[in-house]
C-alpha cells in the first residue's frame, strides 16, 4: 500500500486503508442482513462506475437472495460537481411493487441521488432503500433519508476503491484524500 499517489496533477495521501474499508463494509451488511431479509426478492442497483467495486464487495456477504442490476448516472468532472446530472440509463427492469436498494460510491451533494428517486419512484415501487459506502455529511443538505452508509467523511475529494479523478484511481485497493 503506498503513502502517497499522484494522479494526472494532483497528488493525493493515504485516506482510508483496505482493511477499515472491509471492516466498515462488515458491519453495514451485518445490518442490511438484518433489516432486508423479510423483504420478497430486492433489486439492488447498483450506480456505475464508482459503486462496481463497493457493490462487488457488498452483495457478496448478503445472506438473502436478491437480484443485481447496473445503471449510470453521473455528475461530475474534475473534482468539482457540476450540478448537471444527466439521465438515469440502464434501468430495464420493471421495478414496480418491489423493493429497491439503490448503492452508490459516495453521496456528496445528493443530486445524483434526487434524480434518481424521481425517476425510480415514477415507477411505483413498494420501498427505495439508500446505500452509499461514503457520506459527505457537510454537503449533504437534501431531505432523504439515507438507510445504509458504511463511512462518513469531512468534504475533501477522494480517490479509489471505486472513485475516480479524471477516470483514474478506480482499481485502487485504499482510499486516498487530495493534497491541498
Ligand atoms: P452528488 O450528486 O453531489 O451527491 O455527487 C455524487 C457523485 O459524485 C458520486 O456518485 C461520485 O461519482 C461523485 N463524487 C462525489 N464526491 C466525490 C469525491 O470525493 N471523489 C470522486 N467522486 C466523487
Ligand atoms: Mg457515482
Amino acid at each position: 500500500m503506498m503513502d502517497s499517489i499522484r494522479l494526472h496533477d494532483k497528488k493525493f495521501k493515504l485516506f482510508i486503508p483496505a482493511h477499515q474499508i472491509h471492516k466498515a463494509i462488515d458491519a453495514l451488511a451485518d445490518q442490511m442482513n438484518r433489516e432486508l431479509k423479510e423483504e420478497e426478492l430486492p433489486l439492488f442497483l447498483s450506480v456505475l462506475n464508482g459503486a462496481f467495486m463497493f457493490t462487488a464487495d457488498l452483495v457478496r456477504k448478503m445472506d438473502f437472495d436478491l437480484e443485481l442490476s447496473f445503471i449510470k448516472l453521473t455528475s461530475y468532472r474534475g473534482t468539482q460537481s457540476t450540478g448537471k446530472v444527466q439521465e438515469v440509463i440502464g434501468l430495464h427492469t420493471p421495478i414496480e411493487g418491489r423493493t429497491v436498494v439503490i448503492v452508490e460510491d459516495i453521496i456528496d451533494t445528493g443530486e445524483t441521488l434526487v434524480k434518481l428517486m424521481d425517476t425510480l419512484q415514477k415507477q411505483n415501487p413498494k420501498q427505495i432503500r439508500i446505500c452509499s459506502l461514503l457520506l459527505k455529511p457537510d454537503q449533504y443538505k437534501k431531505s432523504i433519508p439515507l438507510d445504509y452508509v458504511a463511512l462518513k467523511i469531512p468534504n475533501a475529494f477522494i480517490v479509489g476503491y471505486g472513485l475516480d479523478y479524471d477516470a483514474l484511481g478506480r482499481e485502487l485497493p485504499d482510499i486516498y484524500v487530495i493534497e491541498p
